[in-house]
């Protein structure tokens, strides 16, 4: 089979196709034909050495998969060969074959299509996760929805909108505004030319938010955690500020970690704030959790409340064009590649 390789870290030339031995189910395993692979923006860390969870280079990344099932391994019940389904699979995806335990396999809609299947299992259930289980996203509450027009970014403003009168804040760069209203967002906010917390504030009349989607990690932290009002939540999901281009920047890593807060239980009571993680990738040994999330959002994309968006589908070949295309804060919406 043929599969993305990162051959080692840095720049997305260290990005190479490869043919390597098809993959073998083990017992209560299935392999998929791989018809559609999503790109995540953590994968883009890992290819430029930045994600710790990635396997050592050379390795194959990809977390969510859309195929047909080809093989079953032992002891495998209710899936068939011939299925259209989807996974979440840790690693390998980025591949025209890769195996993964049933728990982390849903049979796919008739009508949903493999690039559209690809792009939802990691954005929309981070976000769905963030929204509904972490937090409990309320009619009118005020959110702050940071690369917004990103993959989670306008999965978080879908599922928003499915709550009467939810507010959204949402950082983007200005070209991406007119997209982040069709998406439903109350206010976008070109985070590259203004103060966002203050622009924040001002929208909010002095008074801040209920909820803070945070990716961006270090000072971004300290400035969401002052932007809650009472009873407010910042969730912290990631750590894209560790990314400045294309290579690794000693500099720039020492800067983020000095400016994450430093947190206290006193504080956090006598402000009525608190503060959540989520990490879907250490969440693996809680299928059961995932599994009931991506079917809820399955039902919402049945009904027309979710749609992907689709920034750029590439063949593998171009996997170097795809990861530039994240790099470079190019996308809007969700990046796919395929076999
Ligand atoms: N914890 C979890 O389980 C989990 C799961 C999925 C994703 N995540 C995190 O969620 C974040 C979004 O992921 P995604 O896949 O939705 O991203 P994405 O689609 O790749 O979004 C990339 C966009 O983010 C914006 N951006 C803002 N700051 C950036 C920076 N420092 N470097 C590069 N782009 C930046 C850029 O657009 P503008 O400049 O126009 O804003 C860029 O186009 C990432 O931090 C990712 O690691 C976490």
């Amino acid at each position: 089979m043929r599969a993305v390789w990162i051959t080692k870290a840095g720049g997305p030339e260290v990005l190479a196709v490869r043919e390597s031995p098809d993959p073998k189910p083990g017992a209560g395993e299935v392999r998929i034909a791989v018809r559609a692979a999503g790109l995540n923006f953590a994968e883009v860390m890992a290819r430029q050495g930045l994600y710790p969870d990635a396997p050592k280079p050379p390795c194959v990344v990809g977390y969510e998969v859309a195929g047909v099932i080809d093989t079953l391994g032992a002891e495998v019940t209710g899936l068939e060969v011939g299925q259209r389904v989807l996974a979440l699979v840790r690693f390998g995806g980025h591949a025209e074959s890769v195996c993964a335990p049933v728990e982390r396999v849903l049979p796919m809609p008739d009508d949903l299509s493999f690039v559209d299947g690809a792009a939802l299992p990691v954005n929309y259930l981070t976000a769905y996760h963030m929204l509904f289980r972490v937090s409990q996203l309320r009619p009118g509450m005020r959110v702050l929805v940071h690369m917004a027009a990103g993959g989670v970014g306008i999965a978080v403003l879908q599922l928003c909108r499915t709550v009467p009168g939810v507010v959204t804040f949402g950082t983007a760069s200005a070209a991406k505004h007119d997209v982040l209203r069709e998406e439903g967002c109350t206010h976008p906010i070109d985070y590259r030319t203004e103060d966002y917390p203050a622009r924040v504030r001002e929208l909010a009349g002095g008074e801040g938010v209920d909820l803070v989607l945070d990716p961006l990690g270090g000072r971004d932290w300290k400035r969401g955690l002052g932007l809650l009002r009472p009873v407010g939540q910042l969730i912290a999901y990631g750590f894209a500020n560790l990314n400045a281009g294309e290579r690794r920047s000693v500099r720039r890593l020492v800067g983020q970690f000095s400016g994450v807060p430093v947190l206290s239980p006193f504080t956090m009571m006598n402000r009525n704030r608190t503060v959540s993680g989520v990490n879907l990738g250490h969440l693996w040994g809680r299928p059961d959790l995932l599994n009931e999330e991506l079917t809820a959002l399955l039902e919402l994309w049945s009904a027309g409340a979710v749609k992907p968006r689709i920034d750029g589908v590439y063949p593998f070949a171009e996997a170097a064009a795809a990861h530039r295309r994240i790099g470079e804060r190019g996308n809007i919406g969700k990046v796919v590649l395929v076999p």
